[in-house]
């Protein structure tokens, strides 16, 4: 669950009943959705949409969530070649999008408001 705590600032609760938040200091910047990636059976010649703002309910995936969360973001599609396992970004800030590139442990350490 998001929580807008004013025009600036964006906060998401990385698990729940813990006191750790992701931050975005504007609003159309995307937040860390979990400390670690995603992984998951994805099946070959499928069309998913990996969630790129961080704000989706059905995280990795898009919800549609950033039409009003985050409109300047738009979610990358992919088709996975064949049936497999991945391993999905879960900060948003991968390089490999939408595939967990290891970046999540520094997104992590440096993830709260200032
Ligand atoms: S809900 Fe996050 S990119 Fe669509």
């Amino acid at each position: 669950t998001s929580t807008v705590h004013d025009t600036n600032c964006v906060q998401t609760p990385l698990f729940q009943g813990e006191n750790f938040f992701s931050c975005s200091t504007q609003i159309n910047k995307p937040v860390v959705t979990a400390k670690r990636p995603f992984r998951g059976k994805v099946t070959g010649g499928k069309c998913y949409v990996w969630c790129a703002c961080g704000h989706s309910k059905k995280p990795p995936f898009c919800d549609g969530a950033h039409r009003t969360q985050a409109p300047s973001i738009s979610p990358p599609h992919f088709t996975p070649e064949k049936d497999s396992t991945l391993m999905l970004c879960p900060c948003k800030q991968t390089k490999n999008v939408p595939y967990c590139d290891g970046t999540h442990f520094k997104a992590f350490m440096f993830s709260h408001c200032p």
